[in-house]
């Protein structure tokens, strides 16, 4: 098994060698994930095809760090960040992420997204964080 479970909580996570992939048309949809994007998520492949990518978004994550997201990779082409995502049976994941545009010969753009694990002292930064600027949402 790729991923792993925390024993006392619902935690999961993948190895420093591992990547998660993904990528999106315009609006968000995904067209693309690879196979680690999968487990640590809990999804089949075709699962997520087709689905919107706030399929994995955790409802301890504040609405103004995926605005950035948005704002960022449309105005300057990336977007880097700490993100808690959710699995598919309600565990959750931690991920530090790399959000970048692609624009293509035909002029359409996609989105891609490289995440690798993060480290534990940006996540214990981020829980404090993201919880006051969800508090004030
Ligand atoms: C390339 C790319 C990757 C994304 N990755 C994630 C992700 O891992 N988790 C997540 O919750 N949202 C991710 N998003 C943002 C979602 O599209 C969405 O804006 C977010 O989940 C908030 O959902 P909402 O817009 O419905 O409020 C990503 C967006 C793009 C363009």
């Amino acid at each position: 098994m790729a991923v792993t479970k925390d024993k006392s909580s619902d935690e999961w996570h993948f190895s420093s060698s591992q990547y998660i992939l993904s990528e999106t048309d315009e609006k968000g949809i995904i067209i693309y994930a690879n196979d680690i994007f999968c487990e640590i998520a809990g999804y089949t492949i075709d699962e997520l095809i087709g689905k919107p990518h706030n399929i994995v978004r955790h409802p301890d994550m504040p609405r103004i760090a995926f605005k950035g997201l948005w704002d960022d990779v449309q105005s300057k082409g990336f977007w880097t960040g700490i993100v808690k995502n959710l699995r598919k049976d309600g565990g959750f994941y931690w991920v530090h992420a790399t959000a970048m545009r692609k624009v293509h010969q035909d002029g359409s753009v996609t989105y891609l997204s490289v995440r690798r694990v993060p480290n534990r002292s940006d996540v214990e930064s981020c829980i404090s964080l993201y919880a006051e600027l969800k508090s004030k949402e």
